[in-house]
């Protein structure tokens, strides 16, 4: 029996969609913990015993969305591989995500698992949010090498801008992880008052807020020297729309806490976090050659020439 093949083309779609739906089930998964929902259906996979969907209340229906968008991240990182398998020609360099992807999902149905029976212990609720981003770098690397040719990319500014961005996408990350302290600890774990982390909220929130502070200063810094040497306009608009997230999302923090985190503004500075990933994943990225980008029709100057030669191939 043949086997069907998928175009390049095709096998783009499959991974766009398992990134779109990772994106959702954060925000899905986030509003099951913000509701008190978890509960929501009595039984497993139909919602209550004889009917598969829910009754038209709040929890059954935040836990039952949640269900299926979990089904459709399933099929959308299964779909990743088998695509991955079927693709001509295949990649090795997009078999390996794909398989990243779907380990990453069985790791999360496990924290998930384990986060129920350890009554919502804040390191495995925080552990579930820090894996889900993992998952979302893998799913975007997956979508963003699936549009373009095998082989590494080279730098398109020079290695102390590439730096600069690297630090930025450290810091990023560092942000992300201290925010799931500050829940952990606060009144939003979900965790009863015995089980939280041991920490004053106040002074977590600080070092958070402390972090995006200093996160602010080097995006800046990045924006303004990626001016400086006429970068790509590509990674010079992303490096501005991060800057415009990271002003968004700290006006939302600032706001819930000092209203004590009420839970609608904390479930918007949840996607708020995670579009603030994704467009410093996009950034990182803008830092290396486009090879499917069209030629400038104009050469950069001499001297910028020199400022954006790039100095080392990577990914
Ligand atoms: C780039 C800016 C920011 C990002 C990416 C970010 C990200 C996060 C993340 C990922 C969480 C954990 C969400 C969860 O696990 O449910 C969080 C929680 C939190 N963040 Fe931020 N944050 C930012 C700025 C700020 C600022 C400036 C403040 C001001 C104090 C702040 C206050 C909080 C608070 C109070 C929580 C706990 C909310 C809760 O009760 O669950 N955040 N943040």
């Amino acid at each position: 029996m043949r086997l069907p093949r998928v175009s390049p083309a095709g096998y783009r779609r499959i991974t766009l969609v398992a990134l779109v739906a990772l994106t959702a089930i954060v925000v899905t998964g986030g509003a099951v913990r913000l509701t008190s929902s978890g509960l929501g259906c009595s039984t497993w996979p139909a919602c209550e015993p004889g009917s598969l969907t829910p009754e038209f209340s709040l929890h059954p229906m935040v836990e039952f969305s949640n269900r299926v968008v979990s089904a459709i991240v399933g099929l959308a990182v299964l779909a990743t591989v088998l695509g991955a398998w079927l693709r001509r020609p295949r990649r090795r360099d997009l078999t390996l995500p794909a398989l990243g992807l779907v380990l990453g999902f069985l790791a999360q149905a496990v924290l998930g698992g384990l986060t129920v029976l350890f009554h919502l212990s804040p390191v495995l609720v925080m552990a579930h949010f820090l894996v889900s981003m993992l998952l979302l770098w893998d799913a975007f690397v997956l979508w963003q090498r699936a549009g373009r040719p095998a082989g590494p990319r080279a730098p398109s500014v020079r290695a102390e801008v590439l730096l600069l961005g690297r630090i930025v996408a450290g810091a990023a990350g560092l942000v992300l992880t201290l925010g799931t302290v500050v829940t952990g600890t606060g009144p939003n774990s979900g965790a009863s008052v015995v089980t939280r982390l041991p920490f004053d909220v106040r002074s977590v929130a600080q070092l958070h807020s402390d972090v995006v502070l200093f996160l602010t200063g080097v995006t800046l810094a990045l924006a303004v020297v990626l001016r400086m040497v006429q970068a790509p306009p590509r990674a010079r608009k992303r490096c501005l729309l991060l800057l415009a997230l990271i002003v968004a999302q700290g006006t939302v923090g600032y706001t819930q806490f000092f209203l004590g985190q009420p839970r609608p503004l904390v479930g918007l500075h949840i996607l708020g976090a995670t579009l603030f990933w994704l467009a410093t994943l996009a950034l990182v990225s803008s830092l290396y050659r486009d090879p499917t980008a069209e030629p400038t029709a104009e050469p950069p100057p001499e001297s910028m020439a020199a400022a954006t030669r790039p100095l080392a191939t990577a990914r």
